[in-house]
């Protein structure tokens, strides 16, 4: 069992710490404000990877000393029975979940007295308040658990890099599917229900995060989630969207025109984003440092600017200058897993750097083998951030205003891939079509 193994992982961190217990409480169903609409389930992920169990009210205790699994289950009632569903008996718990111990939650101050812990360790606040509303006595700790299974969720397992597979099969499938289908004239919502479909159809049922589905000038707003537009002749379409398998989540990006002939401008914006993304990517492998790859990606999409006549300066001065944020606002990946952004991006004592662009880098280390990260440079036109650049002479050296202007109806590129980090180099887990050629025989049909 995946979770198993992942329990024995946390536990050989704690190795010095026998006095000791964990503690972990699981999701509880969520309701729309003051209604009785729920949210679809989806277990906190750090009970999810301890514990495999995906529904709500359960919580956990890790004997530090012993090593016992103490799994705590709800007491349903007849009425759970009438409107959520059949209730499980202690044996099916124990056949599903296989703790070392199984009680009911109404044990579990009983338990933790008996166990009576010199620390209990908890992932928040939160979860602190309940144990010392439970005992007043409790000597609660929040911040050790939490680097623990950082530290452990960061560095994948075999069992969860080949979920992770998983999901970018299906998800590569949804993505080609959309490509396949769109036609000018159909409308951002269209194409989300065609990617929808192709992920519930397959029995992906969460979308592991708000996806983007940007048409012209939508795609150069990062986090577009209107999706009420028409994608009319000669525009560009940005699809980021991704669906979870097993709670493990993919997040792919792609452009591309909705006639399926690219222009010049669109060829050239393009190109040069796919020249970062391959380029990066090449450059992924252990010890690998991610700002180093922003960099990188940062100093392709100047170049691709200059090229096009859009940015003036040299390149080094240009990275001086932080010009490429102008164009490249956001950064260039980030770790992912059980969560989009997952855990992990910056180890203890790591800061932000505290620079345009480069700022928003959701990870800042050294990459490791079994490490899963996206690589997504993008290139956007967005008139707030370039109108005041134009009018600010430190940047508006940089830039041919003129020439600029008439990109202010473009929109914006962003290729995304999930990858892999190998003994050796890298797995590209995405394979949906990017080179230009390929999507335009594609999206013609
Ligand atoms: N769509 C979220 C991301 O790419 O990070
Ligand atoms: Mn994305
Ligand atoms: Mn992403």
């Amino acid at each position: 069992m995946a979770a198993e193994l992942q329990r024995k992982k946390l536990l050989s961190l704690f190795e010095e710490e026998q006095e000791n217990i964990i503690y972990m409480k699981g999701a509880e169903l969520m309701y729309r404000y003051q209604t009785d609409f729920e949210f679809p389930f989806r277990q906190e992920s750090n009970f999810l990877y301890l514990t495999g169990i995906d529904e709500p009210d359960y919580h956990l205790i890790l004997d530090l000393r012993t090593e016992t699994y103490y799994l705590f289950a709800p007491k349903r009632d007849e009425h759970y029975g009438v409107w959520h569903g059949r209730i499980k008996s202690k044996n099916d718990i124990q056949t599903l979940y296989e703790p070392d111990e199984l009680h009911y939650d109404n044990e579990l101050l009983t338990v933790l007295k008996n166990l009576n812990p010199n620390v209990i360790y908890c992932l928040n606040e939160e979860q602190a308040e309940f144990l010392e509303d439970l005992d007043r006595s409790f000597n609660v700790d929040t911040e050790s658990l939490n680097d623990a299974i950082t530290f452990c969720r960061s560095v994948k397992t075999e069992d969860e890099l080949n979920l992770m597979r998983e999901a970018a099969r299906i998800n590569n499938i949804a993505h080609r599917k959309v490509m396949e289908a769109i036609k000018p004239g159909m409308y951002e919502y269209e194409l989300k229900a065609i990617f929808d479909y192709h992920q519930i159809q397959r029995g992906l049922l969460f979308p592991a995060y708000n996806g983007i589905h940007a048409a012209g000038i939508n795609s150069a707003i990062l986090h577009y989630t209107e999706c009420s537009s028409r994608v009319n002749n000669g525009e560009l379409y940005l699809i980021d969207a991704g669906y979870e398998y097993e709670g493990y989540a993919s997040d792919v990006t792609r452009t591309y025109p909705a006639n399926g002939r690219f222009t010049d401008e669109q060829a050239a914006v393009y190109q040069t984003v796919l020249n970062a993304l391959n380029s990066v990517i090449k450059m992924v492998k252990p010890g690998i440092k991610m700002e180093d790859l922003h960099m990188s990606a940062a100093e392709i999409i100047l170049e691709g600017l200059k090229r096009m006549g859009l940015v003036k300066g040299s390149i080094e001065e240009l990275l001086e200058n932080d010009i490429f944020a102008l164009f490249f606002p956001h950064g260039l990946g980030h770790f992912i897993g059980l969560d989009t952004h997952d855990v992990g991006g910056y180890p203890k004592g790591v800061d932000r750097i505290d620079r345009p662009g480069i700022r928003f880098l959701r990870a800042r280390r050294e990459l490791q083998a079994g490490m899963v990260v996206t690589v997504e440079p993008g290139l956007y036109f967005i008139p707030a951030l370039l109108k005041k650049a134009i009018d600010d002479d430190e940047k508006s050296k940089f830039l041919n205003a003129d020439k600029l202007e008439s990109y202010f109806e473009f929109g914006g590129v962003r290729i995304e891939d999930n990858i892999i980090v190998t003994e050796d180099g890298f797995e590209n887990m995405t394979d949906v079509p990017k080179e230009i050629k390929e999507i335009e025989k594609i999206i013609r049909g």
